[in-house]
């Protein structure tokens, strides 16, 4: 889906295009965890070597001195060494900067936030400790396709852990909600379909916003007398809210046409600003599928992530915020 350019899969849930998407294609989206743009193969015999030839091929694109990330990490075996020597080219190039080009360090953030347009990225994947993948993606690249690329080395996100949530299921609102950079805050209302027995609820009042839940089945008994939580008994497809709210979340098991249907009669209806709704498959996987969600999410929507998170299983999550100003509800 980048025109122009050639596709190449570099293992499981990586890509690699050997040019750049270009700009009139607003929105291509490929299904992968993390995508490489402009890609060469590389290689360098030592950990210095490595940082000198990222610092020499990324000298054109970084001359301006834009804001820049950096992703180093490991494709083979040893995942542990790989790691660490990831790590230590990359402590190589800071150090490299810091002799040469100062300014040029100053501007390369460790932070995962959601990319601005002055962004630029490098990547860097090692499949052997002398050879790998570079990417480079100058600003505006990582932005106008930040629903393809990831903000997070290798695309790759830690499953979260809570004990005390009613089930895991409260990992994938987590990452939806990082992956899109935008996430449930105080004061602000929710709908959650198929809530029972309540993780997405709990993620949301415990964040300070209210929530209306709409199970066929009650949720945990702390969240049914929560203050900020009202429970409806019902089925999610027929439910409509009284007014818009800030947020749908919607983890409903059913059929993934039904769960897509949802979800555009939403944002058809202005009923939600913001929203994360898992498309569950039954049985294996089928991607195409989702091919509906695809022509319609970017007229739809002013951002959104289309994807497999790390915490799904058999099914894809849909996060974004919607195009269309508010409307009242009908
Ligand atoms: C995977 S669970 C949701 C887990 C929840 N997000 C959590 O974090 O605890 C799916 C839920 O969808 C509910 N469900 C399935 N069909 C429904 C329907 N038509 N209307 C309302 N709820 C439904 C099921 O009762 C079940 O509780």
């Amino acid at each position: 889906m980048f025109p122009g350019t050639t596709l190449d899969s570099l293992g499981p849930g990586v890509l690699a295009t050997d040019g750049l998407p270009p700009p009139e294609i607003p929105c291509p989206i490929v299904f992968a965890r993390q995508i490489l743009p402009n890609t060469t193969r590389v290689t360098a015999p030592s950990i210095r070597a490595w940082a000198e030839l990222l610092l020499q091929a990324s000298d054109p694109m970084l001359s301006g001195d834009p804001p820049w990330r950096l992703h180093v990490w490991p494709r083979y075996g040893a995942a542990k060494a790989g790691q660490q020597r990831c790590d230590w080219i990359t402590e190589s190039l800071r150090d490299l900067l810091g002799r040469h080009h100062r300014q040029r360090r100053r501007r390369l953030e460790t932070a995962d936030t959601p990319f601005g347009p002055d962004h630029a990225l490098i990547q860097l994947m090692l499949t052997a400790p002398d050879q790998g993948f570079l990417s480079l993606a100058p600003a505006p690249v990582p932005f106008q396709r930040r629903h393809v690329l990831a903000a997070f080395p290798a695309g790759e996100l830690p499953v979260a852990v809570d004990k005390a949530a009613p089930s895991r299921a409260f990992a994938k609102l987590l990452e939806a909600e990082r992956r899109l950079g935008v996430g449930i805050e105080a004061g602000e209302s929710c709908v959650d379909l198929g809530a029972s027995p309540g993780s997405w609820s709990y993620v949301a009042v415990r964040r300070g916003a209210s929530v209306q839940s709409v199970d066929r089945s009650p949720l945990r008994a702390d969240l049914m007398s929560h203050p900020r939580l009202r429970f409806q008994a019902g089925d999610a497809f027929t439910f409509r809210p009284s007014a818009p709210v800030d947020w749908l979340i919607c983890d409903v098991i059913a059929a993934p046409e039904r769960s897509m249907d949802l979800l555009r009669r939403w944002l058809d209806a202005g009923w939600c600003r913001k929203f994360v709704v898992t498309v569950k498959f039954k049985g294996s996987a089928d991607y195409p599928l989702l091919d509906p969600l695809k022509a319609f999410l970017p007229t739809a929507c002013s951002d959104f992530r289309l994807t497999r998170l790390c915490a799904n299983h058999n099914e894809a999550c849909v996060a974004g915020v919607a195009a269309a100003p508010f409307t009242q509800a009908g």
